[in-house]
Order: C-alpha cells, then sequence, then structure tokens
C-alpha cells in the first residue's frame, strides 16, 4: 500500500517534467475573427514554411481571402484570389444579398497553390466551379485566370491521389475525376450521404494510414451545424461513418461559440494536427451575432488507424505547443486583429483589406487627388445603399468598407470637404450587413425652413442618422428605429467633421459625430440593436464598416474627400462578457 503510493508519487513528479518540458499552449478563439467563414487552413513546409488559410467572399470585391501565418495567431492578408472584375464577371449582376462567392478550399501540390470555389446567384441556385492557381501567394496580380467548369453542387475540394488521379469532392457528397488542365470532369456519383443525411456539404478528403477519410459538414451552417467522417479503404466507397459522429459539434449545448462546422484538419511542422472550423459567437438564443461566421482552431489528436480525436471549439483553448510567436511573415497586408491607422498620404493606395459591394463605380474612388493630399476622393454613386427588398437591381455603390474585427469597436473617419449642391446629396458611415441590413450616419444636404427669393426651401447641410431594416423579412429585429436629422451645427463648418460608428457593448450600436476641432463633444445621433446586422439576408455574411457617397437617386455629382480613417478593437468577447485582451471589468 505505502509502496504503491510512493510510487505513484515519483510517477506524478515524472509527469510534471514532462508537462514542464513540453508545454502545452493556450490561446484564444476566434484566430480570424470577423466575418470570416468556411475557412479551408493549410500548412505548407515547402519553401513557405507557412500556415494559410481561405475564407469566403460571397459579393465582396476584392474576394476569396487568403491569410498567412507563422504560429497559427498572428495572420496577415497574403492576397485576394479574386482581384479582378474579368475573373468572376458574374459577381456584378448577383442581385441576391447571399450570393456569389462561396467556400474556397485552399490546396498546394506541386509547387502550385490551387483555390476552388463556387459561385452561384442562388436564385436560380445554380453552381459554377472555378479553380486559381498561383505559385506566389502574396500577390493578388499572380493569382491565375479561372478555369470554370458546371458543377452539380456547392462546396468543392481537391483531392490528389498517390496514382496522379485528381478528384473533386462537393456537397452530397459527390465525387468525380476532373482533368486540371482542360477542367473535364469524370462521371459523378454520391459516396457518402453523411451521418444524419442532412444538408451534407463541405467535404474534405485526406489520405492516412490506408484510408480514406472523408469529413464533411452537416446539418446546415447555422446551430445544428456539426462536422462527420466517414472511411473507406477504396477512394469510391463505401464509406463506413464513425460510430463516435458527430465528430465535431457545439449544437445542444450552451455554448458561447455555436454553429461549428465546415472544418479542415492539417499537420504543423512538428507533426502535430490542428482543425479550422467557421463557428458563430452567439449563444444558443442566436438572435445577436453582427460578425457572423469566423474562423476557429482546434487541436487534434489522430494516432495511427485511428479516427480523429477533435477538441470542442471554446473561447479559450490549450492544445499542442505553438510554433514561437512571429510577425516576420511574407506578404504586405494589415494583420487581421490590427487597428486601421490610414491617412491615404499621397503616394499611397487604397489599403487591401479595403472591400467593395459588388464591384465599384469606374474611378469611383482616389487617394491624394491633386489638391487633395491625405484624403480618399469619394465620386458619388446615383444609388444609395439600399434598394427595395428583395433585391432586383445591382446597381454599382460608392462604398467602401472593412470587416467588424471585435465585438467591441471605435471605427471614425473624417469628412474633410463636401459642397454639395443638390439636394439628397450625401457622405456618410456605415455598419453594413447587406443592402436590407444596414446603419447609416450622413452629412445630406436638405431643405430648411427658410425660403430663398424665389420662394424655394433653402437647402442646408444636415446629419442624418438613418436605418434600414426590413421588419419581418430581414435580420433578427422586427421593429423600426426612426430616422434622425439634425442641422449641422454652424460653428463645425470651417473644419473636418468626424464621423463615429462604434460598438459601445455586445448589443448596440451608436452613429455620433463632432467638430474634429472638438472631437471631444461628440453629438449623438442615435442607436440601433445589433439583431439588425444578425441573420435575414445577411445570414451567412458579416459586418463591414465604412464610407459611402451617394446622391439618393438624384443627379448630384458632388465628389467628398474623407480622411483619417480609424478603426480600433475595444475587446473581444469570448465567453458571454469574458473580455480580451481588453476587460472592462
Ligand atoms: C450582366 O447583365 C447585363 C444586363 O442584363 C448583361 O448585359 C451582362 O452580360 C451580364 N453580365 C454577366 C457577367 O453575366
Ligand atoms: C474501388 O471501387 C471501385 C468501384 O466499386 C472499383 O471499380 C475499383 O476496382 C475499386 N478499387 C480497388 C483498388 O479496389
Ligand atoms: C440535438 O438534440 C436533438 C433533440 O434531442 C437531437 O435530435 C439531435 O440529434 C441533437 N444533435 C446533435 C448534433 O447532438
Ligand atoms: C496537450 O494537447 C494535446 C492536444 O490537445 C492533448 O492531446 C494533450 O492531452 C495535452 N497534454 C497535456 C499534458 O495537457
Ligand atoms: C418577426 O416577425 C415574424 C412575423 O411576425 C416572426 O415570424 C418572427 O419570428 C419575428 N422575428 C423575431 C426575431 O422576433
Ligand atoms: C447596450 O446598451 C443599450 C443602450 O444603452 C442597452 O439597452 C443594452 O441593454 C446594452 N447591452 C448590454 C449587453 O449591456
Ligand atoms: C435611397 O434612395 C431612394 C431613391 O433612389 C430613396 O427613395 C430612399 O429613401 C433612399 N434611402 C434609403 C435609406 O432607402
Amino acid at each position: 500500500m505505502y509502496f504503491l503510493q510512493a510510487f505513484s508519487g515519483i510517477a506524478v513528479i515524472l509527469s510534471v517534467v514532462v508537462l514542464a518540458t513540453n508545454q502545452n499552449s493556450t490561446y484564444t478563439n476566434p484566430i480570424l475573427p470577423g466575418w470570416h467563414s468556411d475557412p479551408s487552413c493549410i500548412f505548407v513546409a515547402a519553401e513557405h514554411n507557412s500556415f494559410f488559410c481561405a475564407t469566403s467572399s460571397f459579393l465582396t470585391f476584392p474576394g476569396m481571402p487568403i491569410y498567412n501565418s507563422k504560429d497559427l495567431l498572428n495572420w496577415r492578408l497574403a492576397s485576394h484570389v479574386f482581384s479582378r472584375p474579368s475573373q468572376v464577371p458574374q459577381i456584378a449582376n448577383t442581385t441576391v444579398q447571399n450570393g456569389g462567392l462561396w467556400a474556397t478550399t485552399l490546396r498546394y501540390h506541386d509547387g502550385l497553390f490551387y483555390a476552388i470555389v463556387s459561385y452561384t446567384p442562388q436564385s436560380p441556385f445554380v453552381v459554377t466551379g472555378f479553380i486559381f492557381t498561383t505559385t506566389d501567394p502574396y500577390d493578388d496580380s499572380a493569382w491565375s485566370d479561372p478555369l470554370v467548369f458546371p458543377l452539380i453542387d456547392i462546396d468543392p475540394n481537391l483531392f490528389w491521389d498517390d496514382d496522379g488521379t485528381t478528384y473533386l469532392q462537393f456537397s452530397g457528397i459527390h465525387q468525380q475525376t476532373i482533368d486540371l488542365k482542360t477542367a473535364a470532369l469524370g462521371p459523378a456519383t454520391i459516396i457518402w450521404t453523411g451521418f444524419t443525411e442532412f444538408i451534407p456539404e463541405g467535404p474534405r478528403m485526406y489520405k492516412k494510414d490506408g484510408y480514406y477519410y472523408l469529413m464533411i459538414a452537416e446539418g446546415g451552417t447555422e446551430l445544428g451545424h456539426h462536422e462527420a467522417i466517414a472511411r473507406s479503404k477504396n477512394i469510391s466507397g463505401p464509406y463506413e461513418g464513425y460510430s463516435g459522429n458527430p465528430i465535431l459539434t457545439n449544437t445542444n449545448t450552451s455554448e458561447y461559440f455555436q454553429t461549428v462546422g465546415h472544418a479542415e484538419l492539417f499537420q504543423d511542422a512538428s507533426g502535430n494536427w490542428w482543425g479550422s472550423a467557421l463557428a458563430t459567437r452567439s449563444g444558443p438564443a442566436f438572435e445577436n451575432y453582427p460578425m457572423g461566421r469566423e474562423t476557429v482552431l482546434f487541436p487534434v489528436t489522430w494516432n495511427e488507424g485511428e479516427w480523429p480525436v477533435l477538441q470542442p471549439v471554446r473561447g479559450q483553448m490549450s492544445g499542442w505547443s505553438l510554433p514561437p510567436q512571429t510577425r516576420a511573415i511574407s506578404g504586405s497586408g494589415p494583420f487581421v486583429e490590427d487597428p486601421d491607422i490610414i491617412d491615404f498620404s499621397p503616394g499611397s493606395t487604397i489599403p487591401p483589406h479595403f472591400l467593395y459591394w459588388r464591384f465599384p463605380p469606374k474611378d469611383a474612388f482616389a487617394v491624394s487627388t491633386d489638391g487633395h493630399p491625405n484624403t480618399l476622393r469619394l465620386r458619388p454613386s446615383k444609388s444609395n445603399l439600399t434598394s427595395s427588398a428583395p433585391l432586383t437591381t445591382t446597381p454599382e455603390l460608392s462604398l467602401i468598407m472593412r470587416v467588424q474585427t471585435d465585438t467591441l469597436f471605435s471605427f471614425s473617419i473624417d469628412v474633410v470637404e463636401f459642397k454639395p449642391k443638390l439636394q439628397e446629396e450625401e457622405v456618410g458611415v456605415t455598419a453594413f450587413l447587406t443592402q436590407t441590413q444596414h446603419l447609416d450616419l450622413g452629412i445630406v444636404l436638405l431643405p430648411t425652413s427658410d425660403l430663398d427669393p424665389d420662394g424655394q426651401a433653402k437647402l442646408a447641410l444636415h446629419l442624418r442618422f438613418r436605418v434600414t431594416n426590413v421588419p419581418d423579412l430581414t435580420g433578427n429585429f422586427n421593429g423600426t428605429v426612426p430616422t434622425v436629422i439634425k442641422a449641422l451645427p454652424e460653428k463645425w463648418l470651417n473644419a473636418p467633421i468626424r464621423l463615429h460608428v462604434d460598438a459601445f457593448n455586445e448589443t448596440h450600436y451608436a452613429l455620433s459625430a463632432a467638430s474634429s476641432n472638438e472631437p471631444w463633444e461628440l453629438k449623438p445621433m442615435g442607436v440601433a440593436p445589433a439583431t439588425i446586422l444578425s441573420g435575414g439576408d445577411g445570414r451567412f455574411t458579416g459586418t463591414l464598416v465604412g464610407v459611402y457617397a451617394t446622391s439618393n437617386g438624384g443627379s448630384g455629382l458632388t465628389e467628398s474627400y474623407v480622411g483619417r480613417w480609424r478603426y480600433q478593437g475595444k475587446g473581444q468577447d469570448i465567453n458571454y462578457g469574458k473580455f480580451v485582451p481588453y476587460s472592462p471589468f
């Protein structure tokens, strides 16, 4: 008895030593915060020694972002696969707000990066496949024009077998061979219908220890989302489902991170397995999630001949020791979690992480034009951000944005010059999910009660807070938020006017304005619930913040100049009010 206790005491000491020398790491999710849905993450040892993740872009342009990292925590925008409208011209004509490019799968084979994606206008649900390649993932222009082919369903995946055959898998779960030079396709067959057989999608194929492992997402990308796995010794099947399915899910839990699925597995340089997936910080209530589906990381244990063990997704994680943290990595894009301090200085260009909704009007944006240093010039679009819902037209919008990457944030820009002539000419800031769900604060020319000598109402600059949501149709908010219009204070006219969008708590956004002479004297213009920017037409994407210019259907063409673009994260909620790295408590 005593002997045994003494013996187990030594065992405890030994295991402490093992822990100390082989320390597991801790980190927090999400690793790509804000709208970064449908991740496909890989490790490329050869030449790059880096991790890469691709995420979805839907209607945003440039699209199909690729991020790179050496340590799995510091992620930098490497490039956009889709940076020339000619690569996917269909984006210009896509009305449905959730249509466009869904779920890139990123692969590296024989020195070449492959990005395969599906396009659908969503209505009708006709799917087209696109394959792009590059040897240089840090340069937008190095990505090829696409190989285009018809697809029966969404979420294409590429897999190269040892005999050189290339396979395409996609939702269903279908499989067919594909010739990567000609896009010639073999016959498609259904190789597995999944564990629950409900919306089997997002297939991944891995070959390990004599098995083909087919891992898929199921249940739809909302609360029922989960991951399931099957294996076969023959790539054509039959596939044997794992008795432990679902292999990864937060369904039926009270976890803050929900909708976990669309997973991918990869090995780091030490041979440890990891997985990426999408998740939504909503809790099971699933009402308030303006950032939509984000990218999370989880450790995986995959012993020889066995099924992989995927660690459940939480905000606070621990697992395999992470590679040493470093920001010395290739590329010139910003790190995902960094603030924006952008002054549009002469000689600079539009930052690579800025996004348009479909393609922007030609020449709508220019940096530091003659006589206007340190500004971004906007030419207005006739159309404002709103169209009728459901949308039937696809006007080009003078709208430029970035992803909201923090639960709490502060965004502001200075309107440096705006001298409109016609009623309803407007420049402003927006928190934008879709054209039917956005919160705007504009400086706009509106009639006053004073009459000019011709008996016409005099026009003057006003601040206008206006919320677009279509009750009962879009978003998770059924009410209406009244428009607020205030005359622009006269004493503000001699200095740039600062317009703010702040997520000041988890459930609400505040829009406000100030003179840059007295930036602390904020004039609150309106508060709106984040549920407007959750669900509805935008249930697959996430909130963006930015600047727009419009004549609101009129013929005004007045240019505006904005400067001092600032975005600052103020806290990341990882578990119902537990904030990192900044804690208000
Ligand atoms: C978009 O629609 C316009 C007008 O119907 C048509 O002329 C154009 O060819 C379409 N473009 C694409 C890429 O489908
Ligand atoms: C795999 O299955 C297919 C279809 O059933 C069959 O034609 C093929 O011969 C099998 N391959 C091997 C290596 O057993
Ligand atoms: C969640 O619970 C429901 C009802 O009990 C059950 O039918 C379903 O299979 C569960 N889903 C998962 C992924 O556990
Ligand atoms: C380290 O992390 C791995 C992967 O999550 C896990 O399997 C292992 O049990 C952890 N080791 C310790 C000592 O916690
Ligand atoms: C909004 O109203 C519709 C119709 O009345 C109802 O079906 C829906 O559940 C409501 N949504 C919310 C979030 O209250
Ligand atoms: C956020 O602020 C709004 C408006 O002041 C308030 O109604 C709401 O309860 C707050 N939410 C949280 C989570 O504190
Ligand atoms: C958008 O422009 C149209 C006219 O083109 C106008 O009727 C509408 O009020 C504007 N704003 C919003 C938020 O809908």
